[in-house]
């Protein structure tokens, strides 16, 4: 999910994960996911899980310190498997060459265990390459910053530049790394 604030990257996450039945949200801003039990320490979220992780849960982590706890919960992710991952201002934490290896390996091998990693950022421009290389889905809001846009038409060919141009508010680009792309909006 990318796009500036408030162009509705986070009003689409919560209406694609509405009917899933395992899903954690690391909820960064600490007020963007609310359908679900909170936890605000990895210690605390790992006893609770552990009773849970072979059931349906809708789970909520917000963290005090996002850059280290990131990969804490990440390998709990790939520990528990066969669940949707959301994580908001992925740019905090997948810095260019500094992605940390639990990360990495969700993003690399986590669709071999069911693990369906949602990023979500303002700034494509500031994320580790390799780790929108690895990403199979985007939805693209609202941009305009020149960076941000240059990097979007590096990565998905110039005639994004215009396509930009005309998004209305909270539309969306929404492309496939099969090529396929249409026009989309969130509901709210
Ligand atoms: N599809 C939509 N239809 C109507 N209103 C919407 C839609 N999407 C978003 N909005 C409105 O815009 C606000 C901002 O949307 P949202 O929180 O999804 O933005 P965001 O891209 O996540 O911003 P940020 O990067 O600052 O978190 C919402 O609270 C809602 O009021
Ligand atoms: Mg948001």
């Amino acid at each position: 999910m990318i796009g500036k604030t408030g162009s509705g990257k986070t009003v689409k996450v919560r209406n694609l994960i509405a009917d899933e039945s395992r899903v954690l949200c690391f909820d960064t801003t600490g007020h963007d996911y609310d359908d679900g039990v909170v936890f605000y320490d990895v210690k605390s979220l790992k006893t609770f899980w552990d009773k849970v992780y072979l059931k349906d849960f809708r789970l909520i982590y917000r963290p005090l310190n996002e850059v280290t706890e990131f990969p804490l919960i990440c390998g709990l992710v790939w520990k528990c498997q066969d669940l949707v991952f959301v994580a908001e201002e992925i740019d905090l934490f997948c810095k260019p060459n500094g992605t940390p290896d639990e990360v990495r390996t969700i993003l690399k091998r986590g669709r071999h265990r069911d693990i369906r990693f949602i990023g979500v950022t303002q700034r494509p421009y500031g994320i580790d390459r390799s780790v929108t290389a690895m990403g199979t889905e985007f939805f693209i809001f609202k941009t305009d910053e020149p960076r941000d846009v240059d990097y979007l038409a590096e990565r998905f060919g110039s005639q994004i530049r215009e396509q930009l141009k005309v998004l209305e508010q909270y539309q969306y680009i929404q492309l496939t790394d099969h090529g396929h792309s249409e026009i989309g909006k969130g509901e709210l």
